[in-house]
């Protein structure tokens, strides 16, 4: 596990942007394991800026994404699905039916989990995973637990989940209490891992997953585990590190 500290947000979305658009020049049919949330929303801009330059071509690329709120429709403003358009892929040459989100709509939950896994199958597995970390040390919507989450599955969120999420809604009533979300295993299946933590909310987080045991009761800390992990943070969130 390579762990970079960054000076700011700015920085820390620039190092990430790098590394993904290395992914896709060299391999320009990646498969790319996306996340959304404010940790990567920089990131995204940044590789917005390099298509614009022609540094970068997203018309081979296909996409995952971890995972996605139960409930919501794709043209909420809340969806995931809506997020990955709004801040990628309008703004890119990506082939939007080679874009992937859960459909937070599905009748039949389990149904919808096998699907989304064989999906991930058929495609070949992902090439590079970026994730986020949660301020319980979550990653995708896999929460602290007694035992890991192999496939993609129907979350039930913690309240402090719904709690740090609660600012993109208009009221906590708002958030939803459950998601699908990649499984752990499916997540450790990706050939290469991307992380992206910022600020001081991320630094306990930051510090038992990546420098604590590994347990489900911190599951970000399961990537200690795999073989080609990067962990790109700020000063804030390295900050505990460092003690
Ligand atoms: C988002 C996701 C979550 C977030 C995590 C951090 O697709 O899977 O695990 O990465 O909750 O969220 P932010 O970046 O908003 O602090």
């Amino acid at each position: 596990m390579k762990l970079i500290r960054t000076e700011s947000y700015e920085e820390m979305s620039r190092v990430a942007a790098n590394i993904l658009a290395a992914q896709i020049t060299l391999k320009p049919n990646s498969v790319l394991g996306l996340a959304t949330g404010s940790s990567p929303v920089g990131m995204y801009k940044e590789l917005i800026k390099k298509y614009e330059a022609g540094d970068i071509d997203f018309s081979d690329i296909s996409t995952v994404n971890l995972d996605e709120y139960k409930g919501l429709t794709r043209d909420n403003d809340q969806s995931y699905y809506y997020f990955m358009n709004d801040n990628l892929f309008d703004h890119v040459n990506i082939d939007k039916a080679r874009t992937n989100v859960p459909n937070g709509m599905a009748e039949d939950p389990e149904a919808e989990c096998v699907r989304y896994e064989s999906l991930i199958k058929e495609l070949g597995g992902v090439d590079l995973q970026l994730l986020g970390i949660g301020r319980n040390g979550h990653i995708g919507f896999n929460e602290p637990s007694d035992s890991f989450d192999k496939a993609t599955h129907l979350s039930d969120l913690e309240e402090s989940t719904i709690e740090a999420n609660k600012r993109f809604f208009a009221s906590i009533d708002d958030v939803p209490r459950q998601a699908f979300s990649m499984g752990i295993g499916t997540i450790m299946s990706a050939k290469k891992i991307v992380v992206v933590a910022s600020g001081a909310d991320k630094a306990d987080a930051v510090k038992k997953a990546f420098t604590g045991p590994v347990t489900p009761q911190v599951p970000g800390s399961i990537l200690q585990f795999h073989p080609d992990v990067t962990v790109i943070c700020d000063a804030e969130a390295y900050s505990k590190i460092e003690e």
